[in-house]
């Protein structure tokens, strides 16, 4: 039977990064997948994440199982740092958080339950998005539409796109939003485009799964889940599909959560159930340890704190590598405006490059990018980034007639 199998394309992403390793150049340079890399283009463990596995290390423990939906500490941990405590604790509001093994296993189990339990068809996400999204919810069984999202240029949002194309979305689609850091481009809408999507969803009553990512890489953590509460507040049902990977830098542990957010105790109820039959016949129940690393810093103010400061200060190293990048670019092609760069947020940035321009890149200069124009500015550093500002030079400047 074995025989009949196709061979599949490698990975958008992940097939690129295994190039990047097998090249021997040892100039090469990565910005391929969203993994934050340091100045030295290292991916350390976090020292609060040390901290609580050394802590963790020290207590008795068990391995048994986890309960289908995690630990109860780990579930309000999500739930308070997504809604915020005021919503968490609000009597108006009722969520339920589930413990899953990154953010693509939380995405899949909310496509699934959508489709099982309330009969959802189609989901809506922006053109471009993350190349696994439509992969996710194919594999789910839903059909998957496209809104419009990038301006001409490709560098910057055209809200009114966004809208008009949403009005041929059915009562009943599904929408899937990224709540910060747009993956792929970094182009986010303004609070103000945010209200205004929100009040379309809620009246042509489609249903939100905001995909919470990278929670802390935009303003903060606080103002970066401002799309969210603010759909809630306004009175809308919401998934929210989270993932640790990034903001704890905890991506081999695969540790994320999906919430449900509704306005009564025995829908909360209901949901949940719905959500837990749905992992069950997934993968069962969720991995312990690195749902274990995230409590326990959630849950001890002194780890937290750390937590807060060294997210932050991956935070403001990644603007300041944007800033960087736009001043030396600007120096060698002043005709050319790359203030965009500053305007996107989080690892991810549109660059304008091309497919072919990213092949060049690639075969010329051992520089490692997505093919669809995404870099990860997290994979820059004081050493590289003159190198990778004359790649682009080069490759972005008109052939000279001779
Ligand atoms: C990315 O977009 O590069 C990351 O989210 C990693 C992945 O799984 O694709």
């Amino acid at each position: 039977m074995f025989q009949s199998a196709p061979l599949n394309p490698p990975d958008a992403i992940f097939g690129l990064n295994a190039q990047f390793r097998e090249d021997p150049n040892p100039e090469k340079i990565n910005l391929t997948v969203g993994v934050y890399q340091d100045e030295l283009g290292e991916t350390p463990v976090m020292a609060c994440v040390r901290e609580a596995e050394q802590r963790l290390l020290e207590q008795k423990g068990s391995k048994s199982y986890l309960p289908i939906d995690g630990a109860p500490q780990y579930q309000d941990g999500i739930g308070k740092l997504i809604l915020g405590d005021e919503l968490f604790h609000s009597d108006q509001v009722f969520s339920v958080s589930a413990h899953t093994p990154g953010g693509t296993a939380s995405l899949r189990v909310a496509g699934e339950m959508l489709r099982r339990v309330f009969g959802v068809k189609k989901i809506w996400m922006s053109n471009p998005s993350w190349a696994n999204h439509p992969k996710i919810y194919e594999s789910a069984g839903l059909e998957v539409e496209r809104y419009g999202y990038l301006d001409h240029r490709g560098t910057g949002i055209d809200f009114e796109k966004v809208t008009t194309s949403l009005e041929s979305a059915q009562s009943g689609d599904a929408i899937l939003l990224h709540t910060v850091c747009h993956n792929p481009t970094g182009v986010d809408p303004s609070p103000e485009q945010w209200q205004k999507l929100g009040q379309l969803i809620r009246q042509r009553d489609l249903f939100p799964i905001f995909d919470f990512a990278y929670q802390g890489f935009g303003e903060s953590l606080e103002s970066d889940a401002y799309p969210i509460r603010n759909f809630i507040e306004a009175g809308g049902e919401a998934l929210v599909c989270n993932s640790f990977s990034k903001n704890f830098g905890l991506y081999a542990e695969r540790v994320g959560g999906i919430t449900a957010v509704t306005f009564g105790a025995d829908t909360a109820k209901a949901i949940q159930s719905q959500i837990k039959s749905t992992i069950r016949t997934m993968y069962s129940n969720p991995p312990l340890h690195g749902g274990s690393i995230v409590s326990t810093v959630l849950n001890d103010p002194e780890l937290r704190q750390r937590w807060e400061t060294e997210l932050e200060q991956i935070r403001i190293r990644i603007v300041d590598l944007r800033q960087q990048f736009v001043d030396a670019m600007q120096d060698r092609m002043p005709d050319h405006d790359f203030s965009y760069i500053l305007r996107q947020r989080g690892m991810f940035s549109y660059s304008g490059i091309t497919g072919e321009q990213a092949d060049i890149l690639r075969d010329e200069f051992s520089i490692y990018m997505l093919r669809s124009g995404r870099i990860n500015i997290a994979g820059m550093n004081h050493s590289n980034i003159g190198r990778i500002c004359d790649a682009f030079t080069q490759v972005l400047s008109p052939v000279k007639e001779a």
